[in-house]
C-alpha cells in the first residue's frame, strides 16, 4: 500500500529546477542540465517544452539550431522535429527525440526526465 500524498512528493521530487521564466524569453531555446544529461529548453509564446538535447540523427545538440514557431531545426543536416511532441517532421533522422515532462511553479521551470528517455 503507497500513501497518496507519498506518492506525490516522490514524483514532485524528480522536477529539477532549470531557469527562472524571465530568462528564457518567448522564440528562445537553450540547453540546460538535468541528472547530468543536456536537455533543450523551449519557449514557444510563453510555454516550455523539453526534449533529449540530441538530434535523432547524429546526436548534435539541437540547442545550436534553430527555433522557428514549435520547429526546431538541427543546426549539421536540417532535420526538423516539433518541440511540443519531440516528433520527427522531415530529414535524414531515423528516430523521433525522446520529450520530458515541464512544470512552471511561480517563476521557476522544472524539467522532469521521461525514464525511456536517454
Ligand atoms: S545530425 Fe541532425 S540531421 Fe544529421
Amino acid at each position: 500500500m503507497t500513501d497518496s500524498r507519498e506518492g506525490v512528493n516522490r514524483v514532485m521530487a524528480e522536477f529539477v529546477p532549470v531557469t527562472k521564466v524571465g530568462d528564457l524569453s518567448p522564440g528562445q531555446m537553450k540547453w540546460v542540465a538535468v541528472n547530468r544529461e543536456r536537455v533543450l529548453l523551449a519557449n514557444v509564446d510563453g510555454m516550455f517544452y523539453a526534449l533529449s538535447d540530441a538530434c535523432g540523427h547524429q546526436r548534435v545538440p539541437l540547442s545550436k539550431g534553430r527555433l522557428e514557431g514549435y520547429v526546431v531545426e538541427c543546426p549539421l543536416h536540417f532535420a526538423r522535429f516539433d518541440v511540443r511532441t519531440g516528433e520527427l517532421l522531415s530529414g535524414p533522422a531515423a528516430a523521433d527525440v525522446p520529450r520530458h515532462e515541464v512544470h512552471v511553479e511561480g517563476d521557476t521551470v522544472y524539467v522532469k526526465r521521461v525514464e525511456s528517455a536517454r
